[in-house]
């Protein structure tokens, strides 16, 4: 089915200047970028994009990470574009993803793991909701 996917280029990477690159990944591979904008988010912002991670150890210092400068946010069309993207994005942890992908070349921690991209299409359907009103996904 075709599907949409929100996906973030965290500070980490926009800071490395490889925005570019990786939306060159996810052109060379099917997904078209819909919608995008360029955002520094303000805590309540984060926090609220976040909110299912709310208890976890980790939030504070995500949340810390993703505040820390501009993020690149965009909506990925294509069929399959949630496991697609997630298998451009490779493993959370960018010691365990495999080579070739974007954070197995551009990130450098768990935390800063240059890419989001939603995990299903209930939790896309929502994070897509969350920074693009439908009028600002131009769908083709
Ligand atoms: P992301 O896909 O943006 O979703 C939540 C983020 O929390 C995740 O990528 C990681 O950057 C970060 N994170 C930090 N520690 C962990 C952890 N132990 N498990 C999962 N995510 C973590």
């Amino acid at each position: 089915a075709v599907e949409r996917a929100l996906s973030i280029i965290k500070p980490d990477a926009v800071a490395k200047n490889v925005i570019g690159k990786i939306y060159s990944r996810f052109e060379s591979n099917g997904l078209k970028i819909v919608a995008s904008r360029m955002m520094h988010l303000s805590r309540a912002e984060a926090e609220g994009f976040y909110a299912v991670h709310r208890e976890r150890p980790f939030f504070k210092d995500l949340v810390d990470f993703m505040i820390s400068g501009p993020v690149m946010v965009q909506v990925l069309e294509g069929e399959g574009a949630i496991a697609k993207n997630r298998e451009l994005m490779g493993a959370t942890d960018p010691k365990k993803a495999e080579k070739g992908t974007i954070r197995a070349d551009f990130a450098d921690s768990i935390d800063a793991n240059a890419v989001h991209g939603s995990d299903a299409p209930e939790t896309a359907a929502i994070e897509v909701a969350y920074f693009f009103p439908a009028m600002n996904v131009y769908s083709r």
